[in-house]
């Protein structure tokens, strides 16, 4: 049993419909991958229509499933009506939905200019709670069940310089989710969220940290496990989190960055860069001192 296998049983998803904004690359691929591979009925929307397909024909080849592709602004709230029509039409329903799309710049905050901070904001949160809305509503109309998992940060919760306008819509985001969960439990629908750490993607590494600075930055030297994430592990929570597996599970955001978040948070953690000899010496002092 490796940590880079699929984990849940081979038809946990099977005859659900499962729509995930950002579809086309990065994160959100993998997750859709393995929700196919389970069984499920694929929907991707984002705004590049060339990258859907050709995420469509891959995953469709590589699973046997089916992928509908629909390009859309999650800005946009008509955009998405239209992406829940097609989507209804072409499976009859849809049953889970992760808001993954998102947008962020690294930048001195005051350097950003007010519409540069609109642009993430507006996708992130508003991206979030319009997809959330619009499919809320046609479950609640025809009582259907519902799972929502939404795609945080650590940073919701403790906020960051240098990402503002994602740390502020991200913390938006996770307000939604345990907000939600109370709210349209009722509904039967389930609300929750996942907060990665590191996890190698073009989006969010090339285009975010450019090559220098992610060598600067190494992020796996800074993990107390000493790597980044593997997209399997990823996959396997949300099919988790979108399963049936989890249906006690609700208003919960789960961390898997192992350990980045708290070893920043811990005031004694930089402590790890004490060598072995140097606590030799401390405890021999103390010793020598009683
Ligand atoms: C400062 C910037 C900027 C940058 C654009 N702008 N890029 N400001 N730094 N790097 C400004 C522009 O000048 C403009 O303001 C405004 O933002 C809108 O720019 P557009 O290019 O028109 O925006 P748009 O076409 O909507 O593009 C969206 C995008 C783009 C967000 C700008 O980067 C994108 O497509 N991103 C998707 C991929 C992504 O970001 N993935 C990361 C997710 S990772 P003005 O004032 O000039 O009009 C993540 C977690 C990270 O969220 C965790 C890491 C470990
Ligand atoms: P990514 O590949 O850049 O994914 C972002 C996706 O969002 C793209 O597919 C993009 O597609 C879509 N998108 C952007 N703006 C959109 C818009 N206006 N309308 C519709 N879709 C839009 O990056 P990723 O690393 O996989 O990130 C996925 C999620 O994980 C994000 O929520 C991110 O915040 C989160 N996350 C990632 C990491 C990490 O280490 N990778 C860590 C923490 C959290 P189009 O360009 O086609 O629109």
């Amino acid at each position: 049993m490796k940590n880079t296998q699929g984990m849940l049983h081979q038809d946990a998803l099977k005859g659900k419909t499962i729509l995930v904004t950002g579809g086309g690359t990065g994160l959100g691929k993998s997750m859709g991958r393995y929700f196919m591979e389970l069984g499920a009925n694929l929907v991707i929307a984002s705004r590049k229509m060339e990258v859907l397909e050709q995420t469509a024909n891959e995953l469709s080849q590589a699973t046997g499933g089916q992928v509908l592709p629909v390009a859309c602004d999650v800005r946009s709230y008509e955009s998405i009506e239209k992406v829940i029509a097609a989507a209804t039409d072409r499976f009859g329903s849809i049953d889970g939905l992760l808001n993954n799309a998102a947008g962020n710049f690294i930048s001195p905050t005051e350097r950003l200019s007010h519409r540069a901070f609109d642009t993430v904001v507006d996708i992130v949160l508003r991206g979030t709670y319009n997809f959330t809305l619009a499919l809320g509503k046609q479950w609640i109309a025809q009582k259907q069940p519902g799972t929502i998992l939404n795609i945080v940060t650590t940073y919701a919760w403790t906020g960051s310089g240098y990402v503002v306008p994602s740390a502020t819509a991200k913390a938006g985001v996770l307000a939604l989710t345990r907000s939600l969960a109370v709210e349209w439990a009722k509904y039967k629908i389930r609300s929750n969220a996942i907060a990665p750490g590191p996890f190698p993607t073009e989006g969010a590494w090339s285009r975010l940290l450019p090559s220098n600075l992610v060598e600067k930055f190494d992020p796996a030297k800074k993990n107390p496990l000493k790597r980044v994430g593997e997209h399997q592990e990823l996959a396997n929570l949300a099919a988790y989190l979108m399963s049936d597996y989890s249906a006690f599970v609700n208003g919960e955001v789960i961390t898997i960055d192992g350990g980045e978040w708290l070893k920043g948070a811990g005031e004694f953690n930089h402590l790890d860069m004490v060598s072995q000899e140097m606590w030799d010496q401390l405890e021999q002092a103390r010793k020598g001192n009683t």
